[in-house]
């Protein structure tokens, strides 16, 4: 098993090269030389033995955000790097706009994806994704003394904002006569209908309620039922070996507690049932 097999190769690289120096040094300070070339080597093995270089578009709280000292932060930030420390894996983080995440994964640029990104039969055809390890869904946003939006029927004819390339905007594609403005990330989309702009956004359930609730966002609501029931998976190329590495990961958190520890953190609460495939 890859997981594994790659702490295996690190333990016995480890090994070895102790021993070496420990061998080539002798004299008072062999101690010291030995701990400092084993975690020098430590490092380079890692690097060399499994780092997993993993996408997203950070300006989604609370699943991925910039903190206040600038850091990745968010429940997805902290997943991610519990299933890197479970598999063995040294996770790499870099910030690609949305739209250009399932490109990077078909060109191979990067190892992973995790960006509250829903596993969706479209996206299925390019990618493939992890077990579901999220719930959400799409909800309607509209200033808070808006009396005339109560549901998606009401949408036909108005002005929408959205995130580019998200479920959102598919949704709002398929309202009659919508004119749909697209933003790179979600908080533009709120922002322009806080401005007055556009009459409602469609975006991600937790992501809007969050701005709301954090106050970053002032003077809007959330309208009607939630549009969809959606799960968010870590998308990976077609075929990578990672899949299997990344659910066992994802599996033996959700028995060992860490998790409902993550899922605590972030949203207060238990975490609910989710389901083994999102089909
Ligand atoms: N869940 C939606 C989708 O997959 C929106 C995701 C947006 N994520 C982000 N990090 N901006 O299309």
């Amino acid at each position: 098993m890859t997981i594994k097999r790659s702490v295996f190769l690190r333990n016995i690289t480890l090994g070895v090269s102790a021993s070496l120096v420990l061998a080539a040094c002798g004299g008072a300070d062999t101690a010291d030389t030995a701990e400092e070339a084993t975690t020098d080597e430590a490092a380079t093995t890692e690097e060399t033995v499994g780092v997993l270089k993993v996408a997203t578009e950070p300006a989604f709280p609370p699943f991925e955000f910039q903190n206040d000292d600038g850091e990745l932060d968010g429940f997805d930030i902290d997943l991610m790097t519990a299933i890197g420390e479970t598999a063995g894996l040294e996770v790499q983080f870099e910030s690609l706009p949305f739209d250009g995440i399932i490109p990077a994964l078909q060109a191979g640029t990067v190892d992973a994806a995790i960006s509250g990104m829903t596993i969706t039969e479209e996206r299925l055809q390019t990618v493939d994704f992890s077990r579901p390890y999220i719930k959400a869904g799409l909800a309607i946003a509209v200033q808070a003394d808006n009396a005339e939006v109560a549901g998606l029927d009401d949408l036909e004819d108005k002005k929408i904002a959205v995130q580019i390339g998200t479920t959102g905007a598919d949704q709002a594609a398929e309202i009659p006569g919508a004119e749909i403005s697209t933003f790179d990330s979600a908080p533009l989309a709120l922002q322009e209908l806080a401005n007055g702009n556009v009459d409602a956004v469609i975006n991600d359930a937790p992501v809007t309620l969050d701005a709301i609730a954090s106050g970053n966002i002032d003077g809007l609501k959330v309208v009607g039922e939630l549009l969809t029931t959606e799960f968010y998976g870590i998308a990976m190329p077609k075929d990578s070996e990672n899949v299997e590495v990344v659910n066992d990961a994802l599996m033996t958190m959700m028995e060992d507690g860490t998790y409902a520890e993550i899922y605590q953190k972030w949203f207060g609460e238990e975490p609910p049932e989710l389901p083994e495939s999102a089909f």
